[in-house]
């Protein structure tokens, strides 16, 4: 089959076309509906397009099989399982057909800034999983139909602007799977319903920050695995007590109850022996604190601004986990306890802690002998001030205890940016991204590794003070993720108002960096909270999760019913694209080549691939290098030897193991494709060898990694040699015999590689010369595809962008977007000229095309010659070159002569002109030049020799909008936290 003029966006198109959609066209309504309605000023929802979400891998859009409800399982079409759309910056509202996604599991649009309420046709979602609207600008009501969702596990609609009451609906009952209900910071008012009391499986209740009123009903004691009742800042009624019943919750591991207006008198918290947080602060609480066993696990206690009175219960002395007690502003009396300070968090730990009793009525601290010398280690902050024990001789000049502090509520706890437990000081730093993973062991100790950025937020802990815990919680975190605990280190910690507790958790793989199936599972684990729970730590947030380099997306439809079939039709016509992403489609019609490639390979025996296993197609013909090896190459990427930049990343040079000198590519950001789509480029370009074309070495696929190694052109861009920086100005016949080598290396890509390459980007910057100036053709076969954004409005379709130079771009592709032989024809006419001319092929507003078009004409050609060239040019060839330059670069790509009828005509012309030489012209050692090239070889070899030219798209593994379809795996540069 004569692969010529096939076009792959030719094939995607027609596929497309044809409309082998596999997504339930009512879930695609639904997404589409919602874009509509979603402010998405970013562009990221920009390839919701088509009828196939599922296949056609749309932003944050999944159709996971393993999620489908039993109903739907055994369907004829995909369904969507999950929509991931955290922090994308959208506004707008949801939509109502939100509904109509029957089989979504998982729906998550958190820190955006929608507005609008829930669509109470919420209530359709029975399969819905994990609602997470968090930090959003939501207003309205809650619906009654969220009471009605079967499956719902997790509710999170915190820091919204909610207001109504909590419907009466949220019943056992009705919401059977309900764990997490996480509320707080709107504006709910109205009482807490008692029939919260009777969800069976509620295990967080935070309704903290909303304007609650009503008293706190007696039944929530009932709910058989209530962990948390968080209800700070609320205003209860003036009748609000706390239900004796609290204290005798066994499950109950924090009660938060700050300012809530809440008067009576303290619960009995006897019957909570697993209690760790107390909070009853800024009430009107009267009466004793009960003199009863208190739970062990109590590590923060706070009472403060109450009208507690009494003498501090010696209970509260010996609580072994005690860190924070926060008694001040009572009528608190007696003495303080002697055994005040005995328990091991206060007197061992090494951390600061906290005894706040202040201004109360304390009149003796003859006792408290623990307190003063944990005081005098600077370990533990005790503060008497505003007591009566301190006066006269226990005047604040004469004791410290009786200083008065204002510290408040949260505490210095030392260095809270502390990363690491263990010295790396020694250590040389590592190149951003990489940094010191935190192992300690001594072949490793300095280790760089390039880590996952988590971003998170302790919301409802129940320590007093982190600091000791801190080791716990990297246990904690690394179980629950199932790494080690040298992969984890915390960074940023930060207390913020709640108390909440923010960090980064920086999750290093043991590698240099995470492959894509190991940050997949990661991110799962983290998003859909299979982190077991912990009753120290509480609940986390999920706001950001940021891999170094883009991986590619997670598992989501997969090949969809019915692709097979639409590939194998016609394939020459070119039909616009107007559906999704093609990205999807491309990696189809590879397989399908792919196993074309291995029939034929098989057959011949002469095969340089092969298939081995399902996941991976190995390439033999070309050196698989590990990341470390090419980290090793290039010095760590480090900078001096990076040689040049494109849209696809950077360009290193690097010297191998066996002392080969190379170039290497290295994908960044949007250039990631899947490792099938990358293993296929490798798989095409391996077999494409000519002399004339940059040769591929190897490549390097290593997780999140994406690399191609070239032979390394000694001596850089026939762009630098045309240059004013050129050292020596290259004469006319090796420009002749640039163009030569260059025409026989695009004749090649044209004629003989198969499928046929289409260069697409033909220019002087990729053509690289060699210690001969032997022209090597760079770049190619890696655009061929290259779809991106080019779509306005909803109706929208998908232009392939054209892809190509100002100035080397064929006018009629550009117009057409209809891409053949001719183009490159073209872009190889202006290579031409700008030989000819030494011009560049745009300059002052100015066409090189038409300017030599108009000399020309006017029989002027002889004055935009090259000076460089005037001496060296024979007069006869002069007109022969640029007419053929010009018939090369005619509007019409019909009277464009082929790149193999170029070729002719240049070998002719060199023939006729230099009669004496070989017919391999190409060899140009022939050519009197040693004096130039030895002034030449003394060029550093640092110089940057292969330019290639950052302002241009064009260039390699350009596959942009369709490998960034997962918005939390997204690249570092959106996320701030990760150094670059
Ligand atoms: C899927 O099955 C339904 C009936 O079960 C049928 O109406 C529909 O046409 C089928 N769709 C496809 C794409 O085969
Ligand atoms: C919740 O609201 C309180 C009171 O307005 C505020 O101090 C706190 O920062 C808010 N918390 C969050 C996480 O927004
Ligand atoms: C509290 O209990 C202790 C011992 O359990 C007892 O000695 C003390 O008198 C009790 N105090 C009050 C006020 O009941």
């Amino acid at each position: 089959m004569d692969w010529r003029g096939v076009i792959l966006f030719t094939v995607l198109g027609l596929y497309s076309g044809l409309g082998f959609a596999s997504t339930e066209p009512k879930e695609t309504a639904a997404l589409l509906a919602l874009k509509k309605t979603l402010g998405d000023g970013s562009n990221f929802l920009a390839n919701w397009l088509g009828d196939d979400p599922c296949g056609g891998q749309w932003t944050g859009v999944y159709c996971i099989e393993t999620d489908y409800p039993s109903s739907l399982v055994g369907s004829n079409v995909s369904h969507i399982t999950e929509v991931r759309l955290l922090q994308l910056n959208l506004n707008g509202f949801l939509a109502d057909e939100l509904g109509d996604l029957v089989a979504i599991k998982v729906f998550n649009v958190m820190w955006n800034q929608l507005t609008g309420s829930i669509p109470n046709s919420i209530g359709n979602l029975k399969n819905l999983r994990l609602l997470l609207l968090s930090g959003n600008q939501l207003t309205g009501v809650l619906p009654p139909e969220l009471g009605t969702l079967p499956s719902l596990h997790r509710l999170q609609i915190d820091q919204n602007r909610i207001s109504g009451r909590i419907p009466e609906t949220f019943l056992d009952r009705n919401l059977p799977m309900i764990h997490h209900l996480h509320m707080n910071n709107n504006s709910l008012n109205g009482s807490i319903p008692p029939s919260l009391g009777s969800l069976t499986n509620v295990a967080h209740l935070l309704l903290d920050n909303n304007e609650l009123t009503g008293t706190l009903p007696v039944e929530l004691a009932n709910a058989p695995n209530l962990m948390i009742i968080q209800l700070d800042n609320n205003r209860f009624d003036s009748d609000a007590t706390i239900p004796q019943e609290y204290g005798q919750i066994p499950t109950l591991l924090k009660l938060s109850l700050r300012n809530c207006n809440l008067r009576g008198t303290i619960p009995d918290f006897s019957g909570a022996p697993q209690l760790g947080f107390l909070d009853l602060s800024h009430n009107f609480l009267t009466g004793p604190i009960p003199n009863t066993t208190l739970s062990q696990n109590l590590s923060s206690i706070d009472l403060s601004f109450n009208q507690v009175s009494g003498r501090i219960s010696s209970n509260i002395g010996n609580i072994s986990s005690l860190q924070y007690l926060v008694l001040r502003d009572n009528n608190l009396s007696g003495a303080v306890p002697g055994n005040l300070g005995s328990g091991s968090m206060l007197s061992e730990g090494n951390s600061i802690s906290l005894v706040d009793l202040q201004n109360n009525a304390f009149v003796d601290f003859a006792n408290g002998s623990k307190l003063v010398s944990l005081q005098g280690q600077g370990k533990t902050k005790v503060w008497l001030s505003g007591n009566p024990f301190c006066t006269g001789s226990n005047s604040a000049e004469n004791n410290p205890l009786c200083v008065p502090s204002d510290a408040g509520v949260l505490l210095d706890v030392g260095n809270l940016n502390e990363v690491f437990a263990f010295d790396q000081g020694s250590c040389t730093p590592c190149p951003a991204p990489y940094m010191l993973a935190p192992s300690s062991a001594a072949p490793n100790k300095c280790r760089c590794a390039a880590p996952i950025t988590v971003k998170t937020r302790l919301k409802s802990y129940s320590f007093g003070v982190f600091d000791p815990y801190k080791q716990q919680f990297i246990s904690y975190i690394a179980d629950g993720l199932h790494l080690r605990v040298d992969q984890v280190a915390i960074r940023d910690l930060e207390y913020e108002p709640g108390p909440r507790l923010a960090m980064s958790l920086l999750l290093f793989p043991t590698g240099f960096s995470f492959n894509a199936s190991e940050t997949r599972r990661l991110y799962q684990a983290w998003s859909r909270w299979e982190i077991p729970l912990d009753k120290l730590f509480g609940p986390y947030e999920f706001i950001s999760f940021a891999v170094t380099n883009e991986p590619p997306k997670s598992e989501s439809g997969g090949l969809s019913r019915g692709a097979v079939a639409g590939i194998v039709i016609g394939v020459l016509a070119f039909v616009v694209l107007k559906t999704a992403c093609m990205i999807v489609v491309f990696r189809r019609w590879m397989r399908w080549k792919q196993r074309k490639w291995d029939s034929r390979s098989a057959a011949s025996k002469k095969s340089v691939t092969r298939r081995r296993s399902h996941s991976s197609i190995q390439v033999t013909s070309v050196r698989s290098f590990t990341f470390e090896e090419m980290a090793k190459a290039t010095d760590y990427f480090s900078s001096a030897k990076l040689v040049g930049e494109g849209g696809y990343g950077k360009v290193y040079a690097g010297i191998l193991d066996d002392g080969q000198k190379v170039a290497i590519k290295r994908a960044e950001g949007a250039s990631y494709q899947g490792a099938h789509e990358f293993e296929n480029e490798i798989l095409l370009l391996s077999r494409v060898h000519h002399k004339n074309l940059v040769s591929l070495v190897g490549y390097c696929n290593d997780g999140t990694e994406q690399m191609l190694v070239y032979e390394f052109i000694a001596y850089g861009s026939l762009q630098y040699h045309l240059s004013a920086h050129a050292k020596v100005p290259l004469n006319f016949v090796t420009r002749l015999q640039i163009a030569l080598g260059s025409a026989r290396g695009i004749h090649y890509l044209h004629t003989e590689a198969n499928p046929p390459i289409y260069h697409r980007d033909v220019k002087t910057s990729n053509i690289l010369l060699d210690e001969k100036f032997q022209a090597k053709v760079a770049d190619f076969g890696l655009s061929k595809l290259a779809p991106e954004a080019g779509f306005e409005g909803l109706g929208g379709y998908i232009s392939t962008v054209v892809k190509g130079t100002p100035g080397y771009l064929d006018p009629e592709y550009f117009k057409t977007h209809r891409l053949t032989d001719k183009s490159d024809v073209y872009s190889f006419g202006v290579v031409l000229l700008v030989l000819l001319t030494g011009m560049q092929p745009i300059s002052d507003g100015k066409n090189l095309v038409r300017e030599v078009n108009v000399s020309h004409l006017a029989g002027k050609m002889a004055s935009i010659v090259d000076f460089r060239i005037k001496d060296s040019y024979p007069a006869a060839v002069l007109e022969s070159l640029a007419k053929l330059a010009l018939s090369c670069c005619q509007d019409s790509p019909a009277e464009r002569p082929s790149i193999g009828e170029v070729l002719r005509e240049l070998e002719l012309l060199y023939k006729e002109t230099y009669s004496d030489a070989t017919s391999d012209v190409s060899d140009s050692e022939s050519v009197g030049y040693s004096g130039e090239l030895k002034k030449l070889r003394n060029i550093s070899e640092s110089e940057s020799f292969i330019e290639i030219n950052p302002s241009v798209s064009s260039s390699a593994m350009s596959f942009g909008l369709c490998s960034s379809s997962d918005p939390d795996l997204r690249s570092t540069p959106m996320v701030d936290m990760v150094p670059r």
